[in-house]
């Protein structure tokens, strides 16, 4: 079990976190992985200035679009399965 926490505070939100929520959803359904990766939401995480922020278990990534957000997502979840 992984959980996919997104930071959903004020800068990470201007940089997109929203979209990237949106796409961890449908990348987890697309992939049948409702049952084995938890996506979360979190406040602000005091790295606003490294981008849209997010925690995969518990280490950190920054993604600054839905394409990096993939890559993470392809690398940290799907080829570690
Ligand atoms: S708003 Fe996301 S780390 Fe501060």
């Amino acid at each position: 079990m992984h959980v996919v926490t997104v930071c959903v505070g004020s800068a990470c939100h201007l940089k997109g976190s929203h979209s990237i929520i949106n796409y961890f959803k449908q990348a987890i359904k697309d992939a049948g992985l409702e049952g084995d990766v938890e996506l979360k939401g979190t406040f602000c995480m005091d790295k606003c200035t490294d981008g849209a922020n997010l925690l995969i278990d518990e280490e950190l990534f920054h993604a600054n679009s839905t394409d990096e957000a993939r890559e993470i997502f392809e690398r940290e979840i799907l080829q570690k399965r």
